[in-house]
């Protein structure tokens, strides 16, 4: 008999397979049993019929525990009000490992209970669909930088630099020097464009951040693009296409989780590139016609604001040229105003705010030189930074997605927390 998996039986359809699985949930009358199976690659129904199997694989499957594991043995059958299309019909049932009192029953539970019990609420359906939308993205992520020609590279996790400011640090000690969680790899990734051309990066980052939002993480993980030679515009253009790739990856890979969590895919079809533009300077008066008069120019965007900005259209849409003064020291000033700088926030729809944040970057020595300065950085930690402009220096751009704001929009979950395995927030450390 074949040993498979509940993602490969359809390749089975009347035959009799062995499947190892757990109990998700479990209806049983005094003829019938209903257990809901799952392997990690998907969810089942197992029929056990009283009158079809020995009189003692019926009982077990009558007084298994939910979340106990199992070997099931049982027919593949076509089944049209399945979502994968088959079920099982069980002849056999051996336990491995009688599950104790399961705390997360089918009955609904409080955020914080579910939290606390993250390492288990890890295996409900929507949690699981939620994980494959996430690894597909991450997927998707690799296809289209590899198919672009671009060289992951990996900056350090501990640093000695800042740069997103240095309000929102981790720091730790490295031996009897002073060290930092990485807040963003770009500095580094600036470092590797100028040796590979076009890179991009993976991994995770840290903020100490006292917002407690549905938007914002401790920890989060981020792709960072930088490449050589490409000017603001030519960063807006990957960007839109990454994003719609994805998105599209999503909707062509995932179609059975996008209904597990009940998301709209119509909103989702329609991404694609190119996407809408509003310059910093228009958003505000936008805003203000609309009726916020709590922002005025040289402020930065709140929720609020992003959302209202983000409804107007069907797509992400890039917001252009911010005030220098609310953006970092590292971003080119505009070429005709010295009050601007070349860079993009990518606003996502349907309220989920700011997935991208990017610019072109300084590659002038001077330039670059003045306004570590003017931030107080210290030029200790940066001199290797500055010396990027001193050899052969070329205008280069990049961005960071944030990819857990990324996967909250495409499964249309609320909060970000879902969207992480294990989510560090503000007053969580645990599990
Ligand atoms: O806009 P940010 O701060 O940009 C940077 O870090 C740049 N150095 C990236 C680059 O150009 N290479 O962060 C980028 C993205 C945001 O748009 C957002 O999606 C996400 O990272 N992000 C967060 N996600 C969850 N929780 C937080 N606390 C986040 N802070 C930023
Ligand atoms: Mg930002």
């Amino acid at each position: 008999m074949v040993k498979t998996t509940i993602s490969e039986v359809y390749k089975y359809e009347d035959q009799e397979v062995k499947i190892g699985a757990w109990i998700a949930n479990k209806r049983s009358s005094g003829k019938i049993a209903f257990l809901q199976l799952r392997d990690g690659t998907g969810f089942i129904q197992g029929v056990i019929v009283k009158t079809d199997v020995p009189e003692e694989v019926f009982q077990e499957a009558k007084s298994v525990t939910q979340e106990s594991s199992v070997y099931v043995t049982g027919k593949v059958q076509k089944d049209e009000r399945s979502p994968i299309g088959y079920e099982l019909l069980v002849t056999n049932i051996e336990v491995i490992s009688r599950a104790v009192d399961y705390p997360i029953t089918p009955k609904e539970h409080g955020t914080e209970f579910l939290m606390d019990n993250r390492h288990l609420w890890l295996r409900s359906r929507r949690q699981h669909a939620v994980m494959k939308i996430r690894n597909e993205i991450i997927r998707a992520t690799y296809e289209f930088y590899n198919e672009q020609g671009f060289v992951k590279v990996d900056p350090p996790i501990l640093t000695g630099s800042a740069p997103e400011g240095t309000s929102e640090l981790f720091a730790t000690k490295y031996f009897d020097e002073d060290a930092y969680l990485s807040q963003s790899g770009q500095l580094y990734m600036e470092a590797a464009a100028m040796a590979l051309g076009k890179v991009f990066s993976f991994g995770p980052t840290f903020r100490a951040e006292k917002s407690k939002t549905r938007r914002h993480l401790i920890e989060f993980w981020m792709i960072e693009p930088e490449m050589a030679f490409y000017e603001h515009e030519d960063s807006l253009k990957v960007q839109e296409e990454y994003v719609s790739f994805i998105v599209q990856s999503v909707l062509k890979n995932c179609s059975l989780e996008l209904k597990t969590l009940g998301r709209d895919t119509s909103k989702l079809e329609n991404i694609k590139a190119p996407f809408p533009r509003i310059s910093y300077d228009d958003a505000i008066k936008f805003l203000n016609e609309k009726g916020f008069d709590d922002i005025k120019w040289g402020d930065d965007f709140g929720a609020p604001h992003e959302t209202a900005i983000a409804e107007s259209y069907d797509k992400p849409v890039f917001i252009t040229h911010y005030p220098k003064a609310i953006k970092p020291f590292y971003m080119q000033p505009h070429p005709e105003r010295d009050d601007v700088v070349l860079c993009a926030d990518l606003i996502a729809p349907e309220g989920y705010g700011e997935i991208i944040g990017g610019s072109e970057r300084i590659h002038d020595y001077d330039l670059m030189k003045k306004r570590l300065e003017e931030h107080n950085l210290e030029m200790d930690a940066y001199k290797w930074y500055l010396e990027l402009r001193q050899y052969g220096s070329v205008p280069h751009s990049g961005f960071g997605l944030g990819l857990e704001r990324t996967v909250a929009w495409i499964s249309g979950v609320e909060h970000v927390r879902e969207t992480i395995p294990f989510p560090r927030l503000l007053n969580r450390l645990y599990p």
